[in-house]
């Protein structure tokens, strides 16, 4: 085996992530959208890397991810699988390109695979969308769940709030996970659920739950990357802990190279030819 083979990092698997859970290890999870933000985040030894759907706000600008295309989807996917050398890619399917048919949500889980080499796809939703998610296993593609606050039905939901804090919204939340463990998922986000059924969930289920807003029972946690680092101020629910002040770095240093463009100060002797 040659040295360059030898020295690689281990590849995360959805098999290591049930292992994972089998062995009670806490999966890390953040998004990513690009290739130079993937490189820093796969070199500093995340477990998976979610192109989410989030990529319509974050990337584009949108109130919601409704507007977000098969097409961005691939196209930030393709981003940051070249960004990767260990982390597993996880990529959203967008709103309108699997619910109710079964035949467009292979067609468009074929095209996320064969056009980015991500590794798997992720689709929110629960025993109406297993049928579809049966279909997309047949080819050979793992799927991870998403329940809770499934950000692209906003406009039926309302709000962002918590949901299932309701017991009849929790017992239907509870048969959906347990569906979409038989359908076959391999792992299931749960947004913004209380943590005390969010724990109930992670319990009963053989394969790893990620919380985001979920408490600290999840088998693993996700937050969106540009979030964490502080660069989106606008945004601050009770779950998001932030990690760095990117926003606040960016700024002054924005304001420093204008005002030393401004002042002839850069560049400098030293920074010219
Ligand atoms: O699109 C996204 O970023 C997500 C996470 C919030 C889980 O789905």
């Amino acid at each position: 085996m040659s040295m360059a083979i030898a020295g690689r990092a281990k590849k995360v698997t959805t098999h290591t992530l049930q292992e994972m859970k089998r062995a009670g290890e806490n999966i890390t999870m953040l998004t990513s959208y690009d290739y130079s933000l993937t490189r820093l985040v796969d070199g500093a030894g995340i477990d998976v890397i979610l192109v989410g759907d989030s990529a319509s706000n974050v990337m584009a600008g949108n109130d919601t991810t409704v507007p977000i295309t098969l097409e961005h989807m691939i196209y930030h996917a393709q981003c940051v699988v070249k960004g990767v050398d260990r982390a597993l890619v996880v990529v959203d399917m967008p709103f309108g390109t699997y619910q109710g048919d079964t035949k467009l949500a292979l067609k468009s889980a074929i095209r996320i695979m064969k056009e980015s080499a991500g590794h798997a796809v992720k689709l929110e939703g629960g025993v109406e969308i297993t049928d579809s998610i049966k279909r997309i296993l047949t080819a050979g593609i793992p799927v991870m769940g998403h329940l809770g606050l499934t950000p692209q039905s906003i406009y039926k939901f309302g709000t962002y709030g918590v949901r299932a804090k309701e017991d009849q919204e929790a017992e239907r939340l509870i048969s959906d996970a347990l569906a979409l463990q038989e359908a076959g998922c391999f792992a299931i986000v749960l947004e913004k659920i209380p943590a005390k059924l969010a724990k109930m969930v992670s319990d009963k289920l053989h394969i790893p739950t990620i919380g985001i807003g979920a408490g600290t029972d999840c088998d693993g946690q996700v937050l969106v990357l540009h979030d964490m680092l502080g660069i989106t101020k606008d945004f601050s629910p009770r779950f998001l802990r932030r990690y760095a002040d990117l926003g606040d770095a960016i700024d002054n240093a924005v304001k420093q190279y204008i005002t030393d463009v401004r002042s002839g100060d850069f560049p400098n002797d030293e920074e010219s030819y």
